[in-house]
């Protein structure tokens, strides 16, 4: 039973999520494909976790050519998505707008992995997207009437959840 772990990652957020993912997999014989170095055959596995991080809005050119290119397969695979971001409020509507409505009710689970707006590291102009990035949470918070900042972090429970789940789905025709 061969497990694929398709992302995308441009400063380390989803690697990380990935990272714990495998973790939660421990055991079973999983692939993590980093999709702007390698392009993984769908067919080739039993099971497919894809997901990334949005920037600006989009999921970046690998992860697009890459659900293009092999939605076929994915359809027909077992398959759990998800999804980071820096705006937690806005999930789901990246949700919904980068991950077809297919391929969501193919999916045996979709779920937000959290996300990073911490600037250390980053190259000067991802610092500036970043920084407008909290400076919209600030300002949509102040808009709800509370000013209770609430800046994104990776959310564990999630990534354990979609461990859980997938090896739930991968065994279940064995139960
Ligand atoms: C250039 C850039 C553009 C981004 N655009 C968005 C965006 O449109 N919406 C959003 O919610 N977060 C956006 N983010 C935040 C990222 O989704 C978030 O930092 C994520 O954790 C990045 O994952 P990565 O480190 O694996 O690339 C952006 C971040 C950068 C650096």
């Amino acid at each position: 039973m061969k497990i694929l772990i398709a992302y995308t990652s441009k400063n380390g957020t989803v690697r990380t999520c990935v990272d714990r993912l495998c973790t939660s997999l421990n055991g079973l014989d999983v692939t993590a494909a980093d999709l702007n170095m390698s392009t993984p055959n769908v067919a080739d596995y039993d099971m497919v976790i894809l997901g990334g991080a949005v920037h600006f809005g989009k999921w970046m050119p690998a992860m697009r050519d890459f659900i293009k290119d092999q939605y076929d397969a994915l359809m027909q695979t077992k398959l759990g998505l998800f999804l980071c971001s820096g705006l937690a409020h806005e999930q789901e509507y990246y949700i919904e707008k980068l991950f077809s409505k297919e391929l969501r009710d193919h999916a045996f689970q979709t779920l937000y992995f959290g996300g990073s707006l911490r600037k250390d590291g980053l190259p000067f102009f991802d610092k500036l997207v970043v920084r407008h990035l909290r400076s919209i949470i600030i300002e949509s918070e102040i808009d709800d009437g509370e000013y209770t900042p609430s800046m994104p972090g990776i959310l564990p429970e999630n990534i354990e959840k979609m461990g859980t789940y997938a090896r739930k789905e991968l065994f279940r025709e064995k139960e």
